[in-house]
C-alpha cells in the first residue's frame, strides 16, 4: 500500500507529536506548489499556464546574479501559495531582496520560511536536473512584529528542510527532525507517494564533486584532499576516486544522499571578501540539515555550518558536506593548516 505525503505527515504528527498541524499545512503548501513548478519546468519551451520557462529574465537579483525566468515564476509561485494560509509570518527567498511580510488582509503565523526557488539557473535551459530547496523556522517571539531579525537563527533551529529535485522523476526529500524521507511525484494521482524512509549516507565514499575549474583558486587544504583523490590507489588514500559535477546543488545532494560522496563549495581567492558561492540561510542550512540526518556530516571547514550564527540574510557560505569520514578528513586539513 503506497503513503502519500499527506498520511505520512499525519502520522508523524499524530504518533511522534513532531508536526503541530500549522507546520503540517506549510509542508503540504510547500509540496503543492513544488507540482506546479515541476509542471512548468517538465513544459520547458512549450510553455505552461505560468508561461515559458526558457531563458533569461533580462534582470538581476539583489547578489548581481542574473535572474532566469524560470527563477522568477518559482518564486511567485511559492509566495502565492504560501501567503493566504495562515501559517506564515514571513518569508525570505534568494530572488528577493528583503523578506516579504504575509500581507495585512491574511491571519499571521508564526512561521518563517526560506527558499532557493529554482536551484541550479545554468541547467534550466540545457534540460539537466534543478530544483527547490526549503527551509522552515519558528518565530523567536509569537507576541512581537515580525522582522529580518526573526530570520537570524542558526540551522540548529530549523523545524523542517528539504528541497524538491526536477530531474528524470521529481521528488520531494523532507526533514522534520526524525531522518530523511523520499516521495516521488505519482503524476497519474497527482501526490507524492513515499518512496524511501530512513535515508543514511554511507560513512566512506569514492566519489567527490567540485567544480575542478576553480582549482588554481583554492585553499591548500582542500587542493591538498583533491590531489590525494586524484592520486587514486598509487596515493595515500589507497583507492581510486571518480567525480561528479551537476552544477545543481540539489542534484549533487541527491546523489550524495542516495550513494554517498563529498560535496564541496569552497571559499577560493578569486574573491577573498567572499565566504563562498553558497548561501547559508536558502542553500547550506536545509541541506546541512538533511545530510546530517541521514548520518553525513556538513562543514565550512572551521565548524559545522548548523551552528554558524546569521549576521545577514543572503549571507554566503563555504561547504563541505556528505560522507561523514570525508568530511571530517577535508575539515581536519583546514584545523590543521
Ligand atoms: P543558483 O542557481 O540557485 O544560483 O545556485 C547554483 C549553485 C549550486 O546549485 C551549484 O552547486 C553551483 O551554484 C554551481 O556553481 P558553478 O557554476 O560555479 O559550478
Ligand atoms: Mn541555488
Ligand atoms: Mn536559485
Amino acid at each position: 500500500m503506497s503513503i502519500s505525503l499527506t498520511r505520512y505527515l499525519v502520522e508523524q504528527q499524530r504518533a511522534k507529536g513532531r508536526i503541530p498541524s500549522e507546520l503540517r499545512l506549510l509542508l503540504e503548501v510547500v509540496a503543492r506548489a513544488c507540482k506546479s513548478i515541476s509542471h512548468a519546468v517538465n513544459k520547458g519551451a512549450l510553455g505552461s499556464e505560468l508561461g515559458d520557462v526558457m531563458g533569461s529574465a533580462g534582470s538581476e537579483n539583489v547578489q548581481g546574479e542574473v535572474q532566469k525566468k524560470l527563477d522568477i515564476i518559482a518564486n511567485d509561485v511559492l509566495i502565492e501559495a504560501n501567503e493566504w494560509g495562515g501559517h506564515l509570518a514571513a518569508m525570505a527567498s534568494e530572488e528577493m531582496d528583503s523578506i516579504h511580510v504575509v500581507p495585512n488582509r491574511y491571519p499571521q503565523g508564526e512561521y518563517l520560511l526560506m527558499f532557493d526557488p529554482l536551484d541550479g539557473s545554468s541547467n534550466i535551459d540545457v534540460n539537466v536536473s534543478i530544483g527547490t530547496i526549503f527551509s522552515v523556522l519558528k518565530k523567536v517571539d509569537p507576541n512581537k512584529g515580525v522582522s529580518e531579525d526573526d530570520f537570524m537563527q542558526p540551522g540548529t533551529a530549523q523545524v523542517a528542510a528539504g528541497y524538491c529535485v526536477y530531474g528524470p522523476q521529481t521528488t520531494l526529500v523532507l526533514t522534520v527532525g526524525d531522518g530523511v524521507a523520499m516521495f516521488t511525484l505519482d503524476r497519474e494521482q497527482g501526490s507524492f507517494v513515499l518512496t524511501q524512509e530512513n535515508v543514511r549516507i554511507p560513512a566512506d565514499t569514492k566519489e567527490f564533486a567540485i567544480n575542478m575549474s576553480n582549482m588554481r583558486h583554492w585553499d591548500e587544504p582542500v587542493k591538498r584532499y583533491i590531489d590525494e583523490c586524484l592520486l587514486g590507489e598509487e596515493g595515500p588514500r589507497g583507492k581510486n576516486f571518480n567525480m561528479r559535477w551537476i552544477a545543481s546543488m540539489v542534484a549533487d545532494v541527491h546523489r550524495i544522499l542516495t550513494r554517498g560522496g563529498v560535496f564541496m563549495y569552497p571559499w577560493d581567492k578569486r574573491e577573498p571578501g567572499k565566504a563562498g558561492k553558497l548561501r547559508l540561510m536558502y542553500e547550506a542550512n536545509p541541506m546541512s540539515w538533511l545530510v546530517e540526518q541521514a548520518g553525513g556530516a556538513s562543514t565550512n571547514g572551521q565548524q559545522r555550518i548548523l551552528d554558524i550564527q546569521p549576521t545577514q540574510l543572503h549571507q554566503r557560505v563555504s561547504v563541505i558536506l556528505g560522507s561523514k569520514n570525508e568530511v571530517e578528513r577535508v575539515t581536519s586539513y583546514h584545523t590543521k593548516a
